[in-house]
């Protein structure tokens, strides 16, 4: 949105994921402290984001949000001056409506959404040190106008406090017609794209609830032009590291991640992670294509139906190829460098994302892509052409 401080996608950690509700200070500190130690901060991880459950169920006498007394003793402005003193910003939850999902499932006591007290709630995070808000849409349903105004309400109280407030929205109004299709970049500076991501590699549905890896993808690769610095699809949270996926599974879900240029949010235990999960999460080479100042979203451009390939055009002229297996066995994943838009006859290098590794190439792009993987390049050379959703090539797509 206008006036966005994340010109590049948020890097970050969020509890829901692995925690739910179940979360208070000494858990958020904790895992700060493990950001800075394991070198996720060093990497680029820096939005600490406090999901649901928080605050106290009741406003006080004048209508003020307050911090859980149980679960954040110290306070909500303590917890910010706690990230803050580490290298780290502050993330909080709301929601635009009466009562945040959890009050609304009954998971927890209360009716304190920011519905009628945007600017009050706004004024009480810039004064915490708040630096980033996650606004859920929780039900009932609103119409798209509804949602329109409230969610535009809460971007002008952010904008109106001076502060830079990284303002990612929730509107879980994803299914088509109206839904998916809708582009809120100029209301918000991220957005939910479909429902919520389980730890799952494929449910077999799009449009419904749960979402897997490549549910998602499906729902997210169509709206690549949307994406931008300052306006961002957010294809959902990261399951790295939260189970559920196998260590292939979790590599291929990091790169595409990383591809779609979407807010790479972690949400697994960052105090416990396997040298695995960190390497994956830490990936530099990945994670600058993710940051790239361009902020194009990767597109398709080849889908045979098993098997795929996603590239993203890079500031500097080079593009980065991810090179998807859906089926079940490894399979021999081929590109050129015109379908992935550079044109010409090179020469061309192409660097392997993963191992580090270089090599020529005449202008094939290709991997022997386990099943359930993604292997990924940035390649250079030629002359880069603009990648529009109408190149896509391929023989087997239903997509
Ligand atoms: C729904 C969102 O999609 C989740 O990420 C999480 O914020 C929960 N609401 C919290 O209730």
């Amino acid at each position: 949105a206008p006036g966005s401080p994340a010109l590049t996608p948020p890097l970050g950690w969020n509890s829901w994921n692995t925690f739910g509700c179940a979360i208070d200070e000494s858990l958020i500190r904790g895992m700060a402290d493990a950001i800075v130690s394991t070198g996720m901060r060093t990497a680029g991880y820096r939005y600490v984001v406090v999901d649901d459950c928080w605050f106290d169920p009741q406003r006080d006498g004048q209508g003020n949000l307050r911090a859980n007394p149980d679960r954040f003793p110290s306070g909500m402005k303590a917890l910010g001056d706690y990230l803050h003193g580490r290298g780290l910003k502050f993330g909080l939850y709301q929601v635009p409506t009466a009562q945040t999902c959890a009050q609304r499932g009954g998971a927890y006591p209360g009716s304190t959404g920011s519905q009628g007290h945007e600017q009050q709630d706004a004024a009480t995070f810039a004064a915490w040190g708040v630096d980033y808000l996650k606004y859920d849409w929780c039900s009932p349903e609103g119409s798209r106008d509804e949602q329109v105004a409230a969610f535009t309400r809460m971007r002008d109280a952010l904008r109106g406090t001076g502060r830079d407030i990284v303002y990612s929205i929730n509107p879980n109004s994803y299914h088509a017609p109206t839904g998916a299709t809708y582009n809120w970049g100029t209301v918000a500076d991220l957005w939910r794209t479909t429902e919520d991501i389980k730890p799952f590699w494929d449910t077999g549905n799009v449009n419904s609830y749960p979402m897997g890896v490549v549910n998602i993808i499906d729902e997210t690769l169509p709206l690549a032009a949307q994406a931008g610095p300052g306006h961002w699809n957010d294809p959902d949270m990261l399951e790295v590291g939260v189970g559920g996926l196998t260590p292939t599974e979790y590599r291929a879900h990091f790169a595409l991640w990383a591809l779609m240029a979407a807010p790479l949010i972690a949400g697994n235990d960052i105090r416990s992670m396997s040298a695995d999960v960190s390497t994956v999460l830490r990936n530099a080479d990945l994670l600058a294509v993710n940051q790239d100042p361009a902020g194009h979203g990767g597109r398709r451009v080849r889908d045979d139906g098993a098997t795929e390939v996603i590239a993203k055009a890079l500031a500097d002229g080079s593009v980065a190829v991810a090179l998807l297996n859906r089926g079940g066995a490894t399979a021999r994943i081929s590109t050129t460098t015109a379908e992935v838009g550079l044109l010409g006859a090179g020469p061309f290098t192409v660097r392997d994302l993963w191992t580090g590794g270089e090599s020529a190439s005449t202008g094939t792009v290709s991997a022997d892509v386990p099943s359930h993987g993604v292997a990924a390049f940035r390649v250079r050379g030629g002359t880069p052409a603009t990648l529009t959703t109408s190149t896509v090539v391929g023989a087997g797509s239903t997509r």
